[in-house]
């Protein structure tokens, strides 16, 4: 099974490297299509790359990646043996802008292939775009954030994006509740032993 994703996962990645379908093709360094655990039980979905990701190829390295290790970390997860990372779109706005609609859009199916891939179980938008991305342009985090909503089989949360916790620390306290959440619901699926949720 781990086979046929890899390779799933390789073939869609290879598309998306060769992909120019919107302008941010033009500009970026290069394409940042995801990494993490093919068999991850969560998948955490980012904006887009930054300047480090750009630069790198890999999401989620740069200041706002490291704090995003350290969340994960905090809740017994990481890229290397039990998390998957991705973002809206693959190739790094001009200036981090936020990605358009239209951007966001024609990345969607590569989003798609990956979830399609991964089935992880759980789902977690990281800031605004990937609330309103991911959950339809009315959705907003301050509602999202803390609850879950089931899709397909899915389970969806929203917690801060962790450049916005870099900027305004106040809300550490709510993306703490927000980890603890999920450690929870990883628990509640018996994705995790039950005793690690307790700790
Ligand atoms: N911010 C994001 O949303 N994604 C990244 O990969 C890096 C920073």
């Amino acid at each position: 099974m781990v086979k046929d994703k890899l390779e799933r996962w390789n073939q869609a990645k290879s598309v998306c490297l060769r992909c120019s379908a919107c302008p941010l093709a033009d500009r970026r360094t290069k394409v940042v299509f995801g990494e993490g655990v093919l068999t991850a039980p969560v998948m955490f979905v980012g904006e887009g790359p930054g300047e480090q990701e750009d630069l790198q190829g890999r999401p989620f390295v740069g200041p706002a990646g490291q704090l995003l290790d350290r969340m994960l970390a905090a809740i017994g997860l990481s890229r290397d043996q039990n998390a998957m990372i991705c973002n809206i779109v693959k190739c790094r706005p001009p200036g981090n802008r936020e990605p358009t609609a239209e951007e966001g859009a024609q990345c969607l199916p590569f989003l798609r292939a990956q979830v399609d891939i991964v089935r992880p179980r759980i789902i977690v938008c990281l800031g605004a775009t990937a609330v309103r991305h991911i959950l339809g342009p009315e959705a907003r985090i301050t509602r999202v954030r803390g609850q879950w909503i089931e899709r397909k089989g899915f389970w969806i949360t929203a917690t801060y994006h962790p450049a916005a916790l870099l900027r305004d620390a106040s809300r550490k306290g709510q993306a703490w509740s927000d980890l603890q959440a999920i450690r929870a619901k990883l628990a509640e699926l018996g994705l995790i032993p039950p005793e690690s949720a307790d700790t």
